[in-house]
């Protein structure tokens, strides 16, 4: 295995086709409120109702949010990483829970998390899952001094030496649906690149950061993330970039299309009507047989690349 320590950064963008809203919206507001009043300790200090009840409504939003693609293909590579002798980190700067439920088990919240209570008195942390108030208890120490367990502008992200140790000894970095205007995270990927790590960005747009990355796949990560992780399991490799945005994801490919695209011998040429590789082979193999078995939830049909595809459809008519 040729990356056998990967170090991945996500952020808001990997949750927006969960339907999970960005942060930096066009007019600049933060589910209709300024950034100030629901994400910093004066704006905590000078409304606490306020702020309590911005965060229960969130955690309340979360719980009928699921999970996409994206999330699924990282807990699909962190799986296929360790059960090679790998390790795989997955640093988030979300304060949803999606990454857990889609499957990803090492990951680091560093900007605190949706279903967690911090204790201002004792400065404990405690798993909730309801509406917090100012008048809700630690079982801690037993003061009311409860506040979100979000770490606001101008505080100290979570576990930044684990994540010092994790970018020195990576060697491949991935960063996935971040703006990169929002430090320390920005900066993670320069300590990457100045140690001559391949770095990787999924993104809509360049980030602010695009110069330091090595290689970058524009488009949605439900879309690009599933496909990357695909050819990176079959191939050992990174993909290359012109081929790889040509032949399937940005421009005009269906979602699983094949980077190792060949012409179909009945349709001619065209990315929706090609001849997959021997691993989408596989996949359109467990697909039609999941399909003929009446899958059940866990079965293969669920795993985002065994959906069925144009170019999938189209090999598989060869078969039959
Ligand atoms: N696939 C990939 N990228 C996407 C998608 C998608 N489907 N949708 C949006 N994006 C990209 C956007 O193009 C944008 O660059 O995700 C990025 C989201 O950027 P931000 O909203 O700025 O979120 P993020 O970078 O996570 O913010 C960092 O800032 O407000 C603070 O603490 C908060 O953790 C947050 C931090
Ligand atoms: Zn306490």
């Amino acid at each position: 295995m040729q990356f056998r320590n990967i170090a991945v950064l996500t952020g808001a963008g990997i949750s927006a086709e969960s339907g999970v809203p960005v942060f930096r919206s066009e007019d600049g507001l933060w589910e209709n409120h300024r950034v100030e009043d629901v994400a910093t300790y004066m704006g905590f200090e000078a409304n606490k109702t306020l702020v309590h009840d911005f965060y229960n409504n969130m955690r309340e939003s979360l719980k009928t949010k699921e999970p996409n693609p994206a999330h699924r293909a990282l807990a699909d590579l962190e799986q296929y990483v360790t059960a090679n002798g790998g390790n795989f980190t997955l640093i988030t700067q979300n304060i949803d829970d999606l990454h857990e439920r889609g499957g990803s088990k090492n990951i680091i919240h560093m900007h605190g998390e949706l279903n967690s209570l911090l204790c201002e008195r004792c400065g404990k942390r405690i798993e909730f899952h309801e509406r917090s108030t100012t008048q809700s208890v630690c079982p801690h120490c037993n003061s009311k001094a409860m506040r979100p367990d979000i770490v606001w502008f101008g505080e100290m992200p979570y576990q930044m030496d684990t994540i010092e140790s994790v970018l020195l000894n990576c060697d491949l970095f991935i960063s996935i649906g971040t703006s990169g205007v929002v430090y320390p995270a920005a900066g993670f990927v320069s300590i990457c690149h100045r140690m001559r790590k391949p770095t990787i960005e999924f993104n809509l747009e360049p980030s602010a950061v695009r110069s330091q990355f090595d290689k970058a796949f524009y488009g949605k990560a439900g879309t690009t993330l599933p496909a990357f992780v695909g050819y990176l399991k079959e191939h050992d490799a990174l993909p290359d970039t012109l081929n790889w945005s040509h032949h399937c994801m940005v421009r005009q490919g269906p979602p699983w299309a094949c980077p190792k695209f060949v012409p179909c011998p009945s349709h001619g040429h065209g990315p929706n009507h090609g001849m997959p590789c021997h691993a989408m082979q596989r996949l359109a193999i467990s697909y039609s047989q999941a399909v003929r078995s009446q899958a059940s939830e866990q079965s293969p049909i669920t795993r985002p690349w065994i959906q069925p595809c144009r170019l999938i459809t189209c090999w598989w008519a060869h078969q039959q």
